[in-house]
């Protein structure tokens, strides 16, 4: 039980329902919802689920928001399971349902807020398992002032097909196969059968296990949340752990802004850069750092990239999936050689109540003679982080590349403008794109898509098709952490705003130099001049609904496609 002086300080919100006489309606409607007389004396826990039906990302998020919830009320608080939105990337089937994707974020972010706000949540636990859920939850966490937990849902288990190990990209990839006339009837679907055996998060280093590896680091998930598997029994444990986690946060008053500082983000980049990590997260941090009150930079994550190596063997460029991981002593391993090597800050405070370094003490360590996922520093994939910051004329605000070292790390081409992804596929199917084309997909930024959305669909027909490594592609939209190739994303400003990509035409000379970051444009001063003068800025897409609303309010991609203020 908990004493008394213990329930003023672990209830700050909730006693505002249920121990003041204003309330009688909200204390009625507990009773009615099935709290009991020695309830109404408990901290209150929202449990925020992403769990529906429809996509193997979320499907089983309401089960393991259940076992969080035994743990809750096992270690005497209320858990209050509710539901938000979520949208599953893998289903949006281009533009059309992809614009949603990136605006669905900040809705998340939203809806978690209001409800903890309005129903008087003394804590948070956020149960969220697809790209944009997590980072999503994460701000509402931020902007909320109160003991947060995340549980990520897990990665998903490989599909298996003729001895080969699938994921959704095999699924993508399968598509520009069969537009080259490299896989029969049968193959193909036997892969878009077998791609996707269950529940969990899509499974290689893509958006969803980058963030749920990095917001480990940071240390806002309990250890090893990012490394159970969907499937494991020791995601179950981990959820029945949460209970102990939140009261103690409760009693500490460990609010997320005790844990996201400017060393904790630089860990979880610092996990970002060596796993091989998507370049959504870039996206996504500096929106989490804006809902802390962080102003964190695109010059800051290059500094990490600089000094960081990406040592990582993990999908889309590497062999491994997140599955994997677990054998090798999961994300704490990784975590723990990379704080023996200097790159990780030890006194950060983490949701478990003790610093970095406190939890590492527990990790297992790494074997290099057994394992071949994680390289050793002095012998990296390569030396410095894969993603880069790329400035030049053509994107004189950044822009932002993976670059794995795989590809090259310089591309020179001509333009083959696109004013939308889909022409790609199409394009392609024509056999119309070459080798030496830079392809720039325009008009996709977060106000002109609107929505930013993601190239998989192009990015993985053009490797199925085997022009992975002789064509190169910009866009002011960005990548699905499953992309692969040369390719650089988030420019800015982007085309709707009359960004330079809005001048670019068929057949204009583009230098893509990883090494000195800059995107160039070889047209001069004057024509870009002239054709800026002849450019008018394109009408909406939408002016009402939740995408007009997205685009009167979001801000350019180096600011994180926030819709908030700072
Ligand atoms: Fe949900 Fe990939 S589409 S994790």
């Amino acid at each position: 039980m908990i004493t008394e002086s213990q329930v003023t300080e672990l209830n700050r919100f909730s006693r505002t329902l249920t121990q003041e006489i204003s309330n009688p309606a909200a204390k009625a409607m507990l009773y009615g919802v099935g709290l009991t007389e020695d309830d109404m004396q408990k901290p209150q826990i929202g449990i925020a689920s992403t769990g529906y039906e429809g996509n193997t990302c979320n499907m089983h998020l309401n089960g393991l928001s259940v076992y969080v919830k035994q743990g809750i009320q096992a270690n005497g608080l209320v858990g209050l399971i509710f539901n938000t939105i979520g949208v599953s990337d893998g289903m949006t089937n281009g533009n059309d349902g992809m614009r949603y994707s990136l605006p669905s974020r900040d809705l998340i972010a939203d809806s978690i807020e209001s409800v903890v706000s309005a129903q008087w949540y003394d804590g948070l636990v956020t149960v969220v398992g697809c790209d944009k859920n997590m980072p999503g939850a994460l701000m509402a966490m931020a902007r909320l002032e109160r003991p947060s937990i995340m549980v990520y849902g897990g990665t998903i288990r490989s599909g298996h097909y003729k001895g080969q190990k699938l994921d959704i990209v095999s699924a993508f990839e399968a598509l520009g196969k069969r537009y080259a006339g490299n896989i029969s009837d049968e193959d193909y679907e036997g892969v878009i059968k077998n791609a996707i055996p269950g529940a969990g998060a899509c499974g290689g280093m893509y958006t969803a296990n980058t963030m749920a590896s990095s917001i480990e680091a940071m240390g806002l998930s309990l250890p090893f949340s990012s490394s159970y598997p969907a499937t494991h029994e020791g995601k179950q444990e981990e959820c029945k752990k949460i209970g102990a986690a939140m009261r103690l946060l409760l009693e500490r008053n460990i609010t997320p802004k005790d844990i996201i500082s400017r060393q904790s983000l630089e860990n979880a980049f610092t996990v970002v850069m060596a796993l091989g990590g998507s370049t959504n997260a870039v996206l996504h941090y500096l929106a989490i750092a804006r809902s802390a009150g962080i102003q964190l930079t695109l010059d800051e994550i290059q500094a990490i990239s600089d000094r960081v190596p990406l040592l990582a063997d993990l999908k889309p460029s590497g062999k491994y999936y997140m599955e994997d991981m677990l054998a090798i002593g999961g994300v704490p391993a990784v975590m723990k050689y990379l704080y023996e090597q200097g790159m990780i800050h030890g006194d950060c405070l983490t949701v478990t109540g003790k610093t970095v370094a406190e939890n590492l003490a527990e990790a297992p360590d790494l074997d290099f003679d057994s394992q071949k996922i994680i390289f050793p520093t002095s012998q990296p994939i390569k030396k410095t982080g894969h993603i880069q910051i790329l400035r030049g004329n053509l994107s004189p605000t950044g822009s932002v590349a993976k670059i794995t070292g795989k590809e090259g790390e310089r591309f020179e081409g001509v333009a083959k403008v696109f004013e939308d992804e889909g022409e790609i596929i199409n394009s392609l199917s024509r056999g119309e794109i070459l080798a030496g084309q830079v392809l720039v997909i325009r008009n996709a930024g977060p106000k002109g898509g609107p929505g930013m959305s993601e190239m998989l669909k192009p990015t993985s027909a053009i490797m199925g098709a085997g022009l992975g490594d002789k064509v190169a592609l910009i866009t002011d939209g960005r990548f699905s952490g499953g992309t692969h190739g040369f390719v650089v994303g988030h420019v800015t400003p982007e085309a709707y705003e009359g960004g330079p990509i809005a001048l670019v035409k068929d057949g204009d000379k583009i230098t893509i130099d990883a090494i000195g970051r800059e995107l160039t444009l070889h047209v001069s001063d004057e024509e870009l001049a002239y054709r800026k003068s002849e450019w008018k800025q394109p009408a909406p897409r939408f002016t009402k609904g939740v995408l007009g609303k997205y685009i009167r309010n979001v801000k350019s991609a180096s600011e994180g496609c926030v819709t908030d203020e700072d």
